[in-house]
């Protein structure tokens, strides 16, 4: 009984940005995992079965997706689960789904970069977002597979080819850019890292990543080294663990926080709740690059409001310097592979 209440406990605080343990109120979604079956995959789909949010669940994977939903189904909580293996079982897969999150593809080994995916993950993505522009057009997509940087560029070509893309409704899940600057920051001064927000904007991946500590809530203050020091983990954390895993993949734990996190803040916002706002890479006009990450208030139909940059710094102003060329590129990169490959 008493870990039955932590594990509600928990997961309420997850629904709630991870803020505070207060629940709300519920309504029927639609949540489908697209790469369920994978070291992010499995725990997220874990942790979207322990929402009471979500009434069903719809795992799809081109191997073992049979078996992982069978295992989740014996959960005693109140979603339908139901596993889809291979192309063929798609569309079904999507079909009536409300929020559709991709982490489907390879992850990095130590010595990879992020783009060093994109020949096998540019395909995965643009596959998927093609069967959600045929099954599912008005669905809030969350990409996770990277490069992140080019796949919502592509997801995104693909809509607008099959005449669905509604630039509100796709998102680059850059969530734990934002769990991990938290963690970090509660860390080096000694706070509890639930109380910390920190917006990171940009991209994601490397120099693109882009943490806004000056907008730090609460507010903290870092001597020069430490702040750059600090950044540059924040960019580079995501091969901190590559290299711990030696081989064995990238985040996955984390990434399925984040991700469970960025889905039920989606969930929360399309069943009417106020206030939401997450951080995610997504089309704007924000800066020069045609994709960009930024604080975002988010309602039923997705973007609601894309809230800016805000004041920066000069260091951040550099930062942001340093990223633009690296996204163009990158989101150059994204469209040029399916306008290139039709
Ligand atoms: N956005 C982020 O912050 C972030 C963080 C960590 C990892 N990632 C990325 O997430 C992706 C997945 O990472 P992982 O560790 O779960 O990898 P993984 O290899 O453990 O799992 C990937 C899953 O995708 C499946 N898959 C492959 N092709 C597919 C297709 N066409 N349709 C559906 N599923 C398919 C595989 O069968 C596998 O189950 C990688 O691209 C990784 O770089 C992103």
């Amino acid at each position: 009984m008493f870990s039955r209440l932590l594990r509600v406990q928990a997961i309420a605080a997850l629904q709630n940005n991870g803020k505070n343990l207060s629940t709300s109120a519920q309504s029927n979604a639609k949540v489908a995992v697209c790469g369920a079956s994978g070291g992010i995959g499995q725990p997220l789909s874990l942790l979207l079965k322990q929402s009471p949010m979500v009434t069903e669940l719809s795992l799809y994977d081109i191997v073992h997706t049979p078996g992982v939903a069978a295992d989740l189904s014996h959960i005693d909580s109140n979603s339908n689960v139901k596993g889809f293996a291979g192309p063929e079982q798609l569309r079904d897969a999507l079909k009536g789904a409300d929020i559709v999150i991709i982490p489907a593809g390879v992850p990095r080994k130590p010595g990879m970069t992020r783009d060093d995916l994109f020949n096998t993950n540019a395909s995965i993505v643009r596959d998927l977002a093609q069967a959600c522009a045929e099954a599912c057009p008005k669905a809030l997509i969350g990409i996770i597979s990277n490069p992140v940087n080019s796949t919502v560029p592509i997801a995104s070509e693909v809509l607008q080819k099959a005449g669905v893309y509604d630039p509100n409704r796709v998102f680059g899940v850059s969530t734990l850019d934002v769990v991990r600057a938290n963690a970090f920051i509660g860390q080096a001064k000694n706070i509890d890292p639930q109380s910390v927000n920190v917006p990171v904007v940009g991209g994601h991946s490397g120099v693109t990543i882009i943490p806004l500590i000056s907008q730090c809530k609460p507010s903290v203050s870092f001597p020069n080294d430490q702040l750059k020091a600090l950044t540059e983990r924040i960019q580079e954390a995501g091969t901190e663990v590559v290299k711990a895993k030696a081989g064995a993949g990238s985040a996955t734990l984390s990434m399925a926080y984040a991700g469970a996190r960025f889905a039920f803040s989606l969930l929360r916002a399309l069943k009417g709740e106020q206030n939401i706002v997450e951080c995610a890479y997504v089309r704007s006009n924000i800066t020069e690059a045609k994709y960009f990450s930024t604080p975002l208030l988010l309602g039923p139909n997705g973007i609601q409001k894309n809230l800016g940059l805000g004041s920066l710094s000069d260091f951040e102003n550099q930062l942001l310097k340093a990223a633009i060329p690296e996204l163009k590129k990158n989101i150059q990169k994204g469209e040029d592979f399916v306008n290139k490959s039709k």
